[in-house]
Formats: C-alpha cells, sequence, structure tokens
C-alpha cells in the first residue's frame, strides 16, 4: 500500500495516519515530525529549519524532496508507505512519481476535506505530549489528567505554529501552494475524496474503505 493524505493543517491527517499504520502495519512518514526533529538540533540548519515552522512556511521544495527520497529508501518502506504532509507543491508531486515510477507507483492520493472554521477550532485545541508526542484535543480528545499525557504522564504543550496568526498564514499557505497539488491528481485519475467531519473513528472508517 502506497498511499499519500492530502488535506489543510488541521484536517486529521497525523490522526488518519497513525490508524492506517496500525491497520495496515506500514510505516508513517509525516514530514511535518521529520522536520520538527530536525529543528531540535541547536545547529545553524536546526535554527533553519525552526524558522520555517513557527513561521508557518513551506521549507524549500529540494530540501524535503531529497530528505523523503531518502527516507523512502529505507527497507520498512518496502511493502509500502502512509506519507503525511508531502507532497504539498507539484514540484513535491512530480518529484514523488518520478521517485516512484520504476514499478512502484503511488496506489492513490486521499484527500481530507475539512471546512475551515473547523480546523481552526481544531489547531487551537491540539496539544501534544512534548515526551511522546501522542496528540490530544483539549475539547475532542481530552487528557485524564488536564496538561499531562495519559500515555506517559509527559507535559502536554501546544505546537509553536498552532498561534492564531500562524495557522492563518499555514492555511493561506495551503491554498495558494497545495491545491494545485489536488487538482494534479485528480487530472492524473489517483484523487480519492473523504469528508473529514466527524468523529475520528467515523472518519477512518471512510478512509479505509477507500483504501481498500
Ligand atoms: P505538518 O506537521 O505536516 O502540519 P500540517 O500539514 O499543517 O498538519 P497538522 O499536523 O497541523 O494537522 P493534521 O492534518 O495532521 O491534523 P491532526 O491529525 O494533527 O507540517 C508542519 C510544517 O512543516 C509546515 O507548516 C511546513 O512548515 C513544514 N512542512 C511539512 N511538510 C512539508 C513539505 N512537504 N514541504 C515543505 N514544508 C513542509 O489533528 C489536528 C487536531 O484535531 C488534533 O488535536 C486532533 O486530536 C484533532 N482531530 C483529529 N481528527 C479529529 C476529528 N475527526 N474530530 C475532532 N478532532 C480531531
Amino acid at each position: 500500500m502506497r498511499v499519500v493524505l492530502i488535506g489543510p493543517p488541521g484536517a486529521g491527517k497525523g490522526t488518519q495516519a497513525k490508524l492506517l499504520q496500525e491497520r495496515f502495519a506500514v510505516p508513517h512518514i509525516s514530514t511535518g515530525d521529520m522536520l520538527r526533529e530536525a529543528g531540535r538540533a541547536e545547529t545553524s540548519v536546526g535554527a533553519e529549519v525552526r524558522r520555517y515552522l513557527e513561521s508557518g512556511q513551506l521549507v524549500p521544495d529540494q530540501t524535503i524532496i531529497r530528505a523523503v527520497e531518502e527516507r523512502l529508501r529505507h527497507v520498512d518502506c518496502g511493502g509500502g508507505f502512509v506519507l503525511d504532509g508531502f507532497p504539498r507543491t507539484v514540484a513535491q508531486a512530480e518529484a514523488l512519481a518520478g521517485f516512484l515510477g520504476n514499478g512502484h507507483a503511488l496506489d492513490g492520493a486521499l484527500y481530507i476535506r475539512v471546512p475551515r472554521a473547523e480546523l481552526v477550532r481544531r489547531l487551537a485545541g491540539r496539544r501534544v505530549c512534548e515526551r511522546c508526542g501522542t496528540m490530544f484535543h483539549l475539547v475532542f480528545d481530552p487528557p485524564a489528567t488536564p496538561g499531562v499525557c495519559s500515555r506517559c504522564g509527559g507535559t502536554l504543550v501546544q505546537r509553536a505554529d498552532d498561534s492564531e496568526v500562524t495557522v492563518q498564514r499555514r492555511l493561506d499557505v495551503y491554498d495558494r501552494e497545495t491545491g494545485p497539488v489536488i487538482e494534479w491528481y485528480r487530472q492524473a485519475g489517483q484523487l480519492r475524496e473523504a469528508d473529514g467531519m466527524g468523529t475520528r473513528d467515523q472518519v477512518f472508517g471512510r478512509v479505509a474503505e477507500l483504501v481498500q
């Protein structure tokens, strides 16, 4: 199974990708997670990555294309993968198609649709464990104890790019840069669409059916 998940910030790509990983035993590759990891380094490269993430701008295509190609060469991707957050530009989609070209083409691109007002609600309430990365939502999926990770006891924090101003910028960047990617996959006959409204499990029912 070789699938990419596309959707605006807060659509639930990460949430659904984790569920697909569990159900279909394929790695979940999140370029956002890869970049946040790179941004933790106390080096000039780490600082540069942090600047992109915190401003809500995309990192340059060549940087992320190289990182994804390298990741897809790992042995754990032999049986497939779920790509979350990539491609985000038409240049990235073209590079991925070229890279996967040799008999390993993508099975499809799954677009999760969610209205903008709901995206803002989801991102404003998102909290992430700084120790194990488990995700919560203050209203839709609250931890048992406020501020404390129900899985490992770590502290829950808000992502730096979930501030109100940066969320609006990320949504604008998405419309401008990633909207054309949806059309690109539609033209290629590879696009499938899922309604992203409803509970996490309701959405997963639709997503899993399309993947199957
Ligand atoms: P990235 O980490 O990929 O962020 P994003 O695309 O903006 O997506 P999010 O992680 O915010 O949302 P999501 O759709 O995964 O939703 P989630 O499941 O978390 O990228 C971050 C940054 O990295 C980018 O801005 C850019 O700078 C850079 N970057 C990454 N990839 C790049 C690339 N390819 N090229 C260049 N730059 C790149 O859910 C959100 C919240 O909603 C959670 O709290 C969750 O619990 C809740 N929720 C989920 N599902 C539901 C539901 N059904 N009902 C109610 N609540 C729900």
